[in-house]
């Protein structure tokens, strides 16, 4: 399909469009207003310059900023908002054009934006794709020469256009190409760049990375197609954002009634926010997360009044039900201590949301050594909302996958790596005012160290005791880190070091993390009524140990949150168990596979050549967590489940014998 031609009109409307209860004024004051200041802003500065009181770089800028703000005039003129009279709009739009760019007429420019608004984001007709579909490294490439596509557009579509109207555009180009080569040959080319070509092309840098990249970045939906999901608006910092973007963080509302002043969106936003919303109404915050409807509305209750000054950026699960693997680069393996390596994936940005994470979350990494498959399960220790994704890996003497790490991975190489799974952590509420204790040794930091960071840098509130045992200083994996965390959230954040083989180390910190130091702990300052949650990560016998004695000494055990190294794999046994049919949903299809006695649902699964998710085999882990819709299974242990989930029906798989002839389970719930 040709570029060229007049993209036909669409059938019909879909989305009805709620009444935005605002009206074109008579005559718009505040866009008079503006307009005023920005005449007086760029006189000004152009007389400074000239008479030797004003620098060039404050001319550039004063005069940038003037051209911005007019062409929030123009672009009004254009869509005939600035009055009910006619004449005046074309008026304004005259003289905020000769700002903006003086190579195009205003009536040129209004075609051209009107093609904008009917065809937004489609490749082919709108001409502001040029900069809304470029990767942002272009931006500076691109941003500054807005008016070069828009000078191809309107070439391309020129039989479309009234004769006065391009002999108009024609004699604006000839006459600036003119006064260029003229202010060259008298020696002026500097003084003009200063006072007006810099000052018009920062402007326009400006105003195509706020006005067109920022609200139609990444969005896929054409106008004709979705009119609520082609362009968004940005939310946060609105005390700020809605000033300096003259409104345009409102952009959505802009699109869907271009007729309302830019100062009037905000009124109409609020007007018909429920009804923009129920139509699935394309939201992002300041900081580029995207937000469907539901999570909008979560965020604006848990931002309250905060938002206004401080928006919160939540952590986001993946977007992935069924966890599965993709190739990832390694972006770097780097030592931590001696014995362990971190690791820092390049996820790429088509997975980015299949690889967002929750605090407490873990990945499950795959390849090949020396012919055979190894999988193993880390816990992610980067920040949930820091987007990236970080394994840190320990190495165990004989062990296949850590030796590898620690001795051949590189930057550069590429593991198979399974999408988050895992619920260690607790939900967040940036208005919460909690007490969060987290008891770790060893590796069991890497969990809690994404836990931690996430959590003190969104509940602000919120307080958090670390006890973390190792054998001495050199053997603590993120020191450092942890050191950085203590003195930026000094009165909210301690550290107890519990170190088994340092002899200096005060004698009541030294040995391994036990039932009678916890004991002591409750007894001071830790009684569990105190404590609003746990976190227990390490070896099995410390998590079970200190665990018990959290229940027996009043803890609820829904506050008390357990993650394990390993679990057990315990010897198979048949006797007492007998054959089943399971159904199995997975990445939505259904598949029917036998099950023989003494398998478990997983084992069943793989059999079938199902790729089903799992890591541990052990019940530890969590990444074969299942929910049963028919029939009843029986678990052999369980270390990964809360109450809630065993009350909502869900079962680790590689634990789970059917009770029933027939078992239905759902990996995608
Ligand atoms: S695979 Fe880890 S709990 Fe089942």
């Amino acid at each position: 399909m040709s570029a060229t031609t007049e993209r036909p009109a669409p059938a019909a409307s879909r989305h009805a469009l709620p009444d935005p209860g605002e009206q074109v004024p008579t005559i718009s004051w505040p866009i008079v207003a503006i307009f005023c200041g920005a005449i007086a802003a760029f006189s000004f500065s152009t007389w400074a310059a000239l008479a030797d009181r004003l620098p060039a770089p404050a001319t550039i800028l004063l005069s940038a900023t003037a051209i911005f703000v007019l062409f929030t005039v123009l672009h009004d003129a254009a869509h005939y908002s600035i009055s009910t009279h006619r004449w005046v709009n074309v008026a304004f739009g005259r003289v905020a054009m000769l700002f903006v760019s003086p190579l195009i007429s205003f009536k040129s420019f209004a075609f051209i934006h009107i093609e904008h608004h009917r065809n937004t984001n489609d490749g082919d007709f709108d001409p502001d794709h040029f900069v809304s579909a470029a990767p942002w490294w272009q931006l500076p490439l691109r941003a500054p020469f807005m008016d070069v596509p828009y000078l191809s557009f309107l070439v391309r579509n020129v039989k479309r256009r009234p004769r006065p109207e391009v002999l108009e555009t024609a004699f604006l180009m000839g006459t600036t190409v003119a006064v260029i080569v003229a202010a060259a040959f008298a020696g002026h080319l500097w003084t003009l760049a200063v006072l007006y070509l810099i000052p018009a092309r920062v402007a326009m840098f400006v105003l195509a990375w706020w006005f067109d990249w920022l609200p139609h970045h990444d969005l896929e939906d054409t106008q004709q197609e979705n009119r609520y999901r082609a362009t968004r608006n940005r939310v946060g910092s609105e005390w700020i954002l809605t000033p300096l973007l003259l409104s345009q963080n409102y952009h959505l509302v802009h699109h869907l009634h271009p007729s309302i002043p830019f100062h009037r969106y905000v009124a109409a936003w609020r007007r018909n926010e429920e009804a923009y919303l129920e139509r699935d109404a394309a939201i992002g915050t300041v900081f580029g997360q995207q937000l469907d409807t539901d999570e909008y509305r979560e965020w604006k209750r848990l931002n309250g009044k905060l938002a206004r000054l401080l928006p919160v950026r939540m952590p986001k699960r993946s977007s992935v039900r069924a966890a599965v693997f993709h190739p990832v680069p390694v972006a770097s393996a780097d030592r931590v201590t001696e014995d362990s390596v971190l690791i820092r994936f390049d996820v790429p940005d088509h997975l980015r949301d299949q690889f967002a994470f929750e605090p407490g979350q873990h990945v499950t990494v795959r390849t090949d050594l020396g012919g055979e498959g190894v999988r193993r399960n880390y816990s992610l220790c980067t920040s949930a909302t820091s987007g990236e994704l970080a394994i840190a890996v320990k190495h165990i003497p004989g062990g296949a996958f850590s030796t590898f790490a620690m001795e051949q991975l590189r930057a550069g190489d590429t593991l198979e790596v399974m999408t988050p799974t895992g619920s260690f952590g607790t939900p967040l509420d940036p208005l919460a005012t909690k007490n969060y204790v987290a008891i770790v040794a060893g590796s069991g930091i890497t969990p809690v160290l994404s836990i931690l960071q996430t959590t003190l840098a969104i509940e602000t509130e919120s307080r958090f005791t670390l006890i973390y045992g190792n054998r001495d200083a050199d053997s603590t994996m993120f020191r450092e880190e942890l050191d950085d965390l203590e003195a930026r959230y000094a009165d909210r954040f301690r550290i107890i070091h519990v170190r088994s083989r340092d002899p200096h180390h005060p004698e009541h910190l030294r040995g391994r993390i036990d039932r009678p130091k916890l004991e002591q702990w409750i007894d001071s300052d830790l009684a569990p009524d105190s404590v609003d949650e746990w976190f227990l990560c390490g070896p099995v016998e410390m998590v079970t140990d200190l665990r018990d004695l959290l229940l027996e000494r009043g803890s609820d055990p829904d506050r008390v949150h357990v993650e394990l190294f390993h679990g057990y794999q315990k010897p198979k046994v048949t006797d007492g168990f007998t054959p089943a049919e399971v159904a199995v949903s997975l990445r939505g299809r259904q598949h029917v596979v036998p099950l023989a006695a003494g398998d478990t649902v997983l084992e069943s699964a793989l059999k079938a050549g199902l790729e089903a998710p799992y890591a541990c085999l052990g019940g530890a882990c969590g990444t074969c967590k299942a929910k049963v819709l028919l029939g009843s299974v029986a678990m052999e242990q369980d270390f990964a489940l809360s109450q809630a989930d065993v009350d909502a029906g869900y079962v680790l798989t590689c634990q789970s014998h059917p009770t029933t002839p027939s078992v239905a389970v759902d990996y995608d719930v």
